[in-house]
């Protein structure tokens, strides 16, 4: 994938084998999200779906924020059952069904809409400097694009409900405890911890990480019953793989498997 001009809030890089970095980058607003924004991320996701180079995503701010969630000036302008909003939900879904691993690096302030892409991500390394918070019923309104349902998934209840009802921020040591975020690190380690990070992923199989992101997600969808079934149908394809030949080859000839996503 290239950067093109169509882009303008949200720059690419490929830093490492196999990955993406998208970088929010409307520093003036602390990255506050305008429609154009969540448009150019579902673009950029869709194009790096059917992009076989792309094994992994890391999803940044900047050094002093990650975004300031949804961009309150735009909100003030336009009612729910506008086109762009209901654009906005459409996006929002391609964003959360993105099949490939997807990972946050968040430094400053992840809030709202920030702190929401961050936990659709499948994991968050977090900056000591990171500050987590849902303060939309400030604004008369609640969380809108998963935060009710993804931080309670991630923090239980009490949590959940103390965060979202008082819009209070955890700093990132909270984060790390209450399994929010999965590392912390000096926020000038960040970025570089979640591209060794996807770095790692990348050289897997592409399938079995597809397969084990879906089935991790089936726990949140559906009972054990149904989980441990999507997990057994998704080993037993995985044994028909070629690349699941080469991971058991490469183990026995000691040496560094090479996978195709065959
Ligand atoms: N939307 C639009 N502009 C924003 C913004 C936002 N969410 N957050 C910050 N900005 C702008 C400020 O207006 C300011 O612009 P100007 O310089 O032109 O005045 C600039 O960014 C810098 O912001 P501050 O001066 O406020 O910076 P600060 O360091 O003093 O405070 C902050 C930082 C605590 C993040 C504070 O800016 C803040 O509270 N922002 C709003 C956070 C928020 O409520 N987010 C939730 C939005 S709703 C949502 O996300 C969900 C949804 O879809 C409904």
């Amino acid at each position: 994938m290239t950067q093109d001009t169509g882009y303008q809030d949200v720059l690419f890089s490929h830093p490492r084998e196999g990955v993406l970095q998208i970088t929010l980058n409307r520093p003036k607003k602390l990255n506050a999200f305008t429609d154009r924004i969540w448009q150019e991320i579902a673009r950029a996701l869709g194009e790096a779906e059917s992009d076989d180079s792309v094994r992994c995503v890391v999803v940044t701010g900047g050094l002093k924020v990650f975004a300031a969630g949804s961009d309150i000036g735009e909100l003030q302008q336009r009612g729910m059952f506008s086109r762009t909003a209901a654009d906005r939900f459409r996006h929002w879904d391609v964003i959360h069904r993105f099949p490939k691993p997807m990972i946050a690096a968040v430094n400053g302030y992840a809030l709202g809409g920030g702190c929401e892409l961050a936990m659709v991500c499948d994991f968050m390394i977090a900056g000591d400097t990171a500050s987590f918070g849902l303060p939309e019923l400030n604004l008369g309104l609640i969380p809108g694009l998963g935060g009710t349902q993804r931080l309670v998934r991630a923090v239980g209840k009490s949590v959940a409900m103390k965060l979202i009802m008082t819009g209070e921020r955890i700093d990132a040591a909270g984060a790390l405890s209450l399994g929010l975020a999965a590392e912390v690190t000096a926020p000038d380690k960040t970025r570089d911890r979640a591209l060794d990070l996807a770095e790692k992923i990348a050289a897997k199989a592409p399938h079995a990480i597809l397969h084990a992101k879906q089935a991790i997600l089936q726990a949140f969808e559906t009972g054990l019953e149904a989980g441990l079934a999507y997990e057994r149908r998704a080993t037993v394809l995985l044994f028909a793989s070629e690349d699941k030949e080469e991971g058991v080859a490469a183990f026995l000839e000691k040496r560094k498997p090479d996978f195709k996503g065959s």
